[in-house]
């Protein structure tokens, strides 16, 4: 069974699948994607990965490729042909091709493009696997609430983790307090058991989907959740600390740089945190608008 991906409407082999040289994603990072999970069939948060792409979009004054019905269409299609049910679908859309010139090129089609990756959910062993991290200075633009796919310096960020031995670096600002991981947001149980994550004012983090799921499941579970920005100080002597995104789930950190979390295992804020929300992306409670602001 080969694997397809998705070209401007046309489903092709991954390994044929290619977009134009002088695409815009390539040369300028005109571009913005999403990741979605796929969960025994089922696309989780679909509706706010939509809603984000098409914020991301409109701050890149750019409109949504296809009408979003015939995305959901295309993104099952996609499904259906790589007979998946566990994964990541991957979507970017681009400016589209254009002579290189920084002005934006008139009359061009934008490119979207899809591919699916087969994942497995193994929750226990996800559980179990408590990841050490370490804290990084963020070198990022300013409009992180873009989810585009200029990711080099998290790219850079990632690799310095691997490097250092530890699975993943927690990117901090100039005054020392943390922003977030190279691909998903930060929290922490703070010393007095709150649940703590940085709010997205300012820009200076992107919005996670899932971050945004678990606000709502907590409200309802009548777990507070309190944003404020927190130091590496605070986060090395946290309680509990994990990670979340849309694919690697609720990350639990057992490590930052070298100071063990709790007893370095999964705390029970985070398997909390963790079950309420797989509920949530199975499908098997109601699916929460993405909000914006
Ligand atoms: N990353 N922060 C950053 C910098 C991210 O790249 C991501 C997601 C998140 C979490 O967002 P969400 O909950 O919507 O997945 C936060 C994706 C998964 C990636 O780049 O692969």
């Amino acid at each position: 069974m080969p694997r397809i991906a998705y070209v401007n409407g046309r489903y092709i082999p991954h390994h044929a699948a290619t977009v134009h040289i002088e695409d815009r994603g390539l040369q300028f990072a005109d571009s913005v994607y999403e990741v979605v999970a796929l969960m025994d069939g089922y696309l989780a948060d679909e509706e706010g990965h939509l809603d984000r792409l098409e914020r991301s979009l409109a701050e890149l004054k750019m409109a949504m490729p296809l009408p979003r019905r015939s995305l959901r269409i295309a993104m099952r299609e996609m499904i259906r042909r790589n007979r998946a049910r566990n994964g990541a679908l991957y979507m970017q859309v681009t400016r589209g091709a254009a002579p290189r010139d920084f002005k934006f090129p008139k009359g061009v089609r934008p490119t979207l493009v899809m591919t699916l990756r087969n994942a497995t959910f193994d929750i226990s062993a996800r559980k179990k696997e408590a990841k050490k991290v370490m804290t990084a200075p963020d070198i990022r633009w300013r409009r992180r609430d873009i989810k585009t796919t200029g990711l080099l310096a998290q790219a850079l960020a990632k690799q310095a983790a691997l490097d250092a031995g530890v699975s993943d670096a927690w990117l901090v600002d100039d005054e020392g307090f943390v922003t977030e991981a190279s691909s998903s947001n930060a929290w922490i149980v703070d010393a007095k058991g709150n649940l703590v994550t940085r709010p997205t004012r300012n820009n200076s983090i992107l919005k996670g989907v899932t971050r945004s799921a678990l606000q709502a499941l907590c409200a309802e579970e009548g777990v507070r959740i309190v944003e404020r920005a927190f130091t590496v100080a605070e986060a090395r002597k946290a309680k509990e600390a994990f990670m979340s995104s849309a694919v690697a789930l609720i990350v639990p950190v057992s490590h930052i740089d070298g100071k063990m979390i709790g007893n370095g295992k999964i705390g029970p804020v985070t398997e909390k945190i963790f079950d309420l929300y797989l509920q949530y992306a199975q499908g098997h409670r109601r699916q929460r608008k993405w909000n914006p602001r």
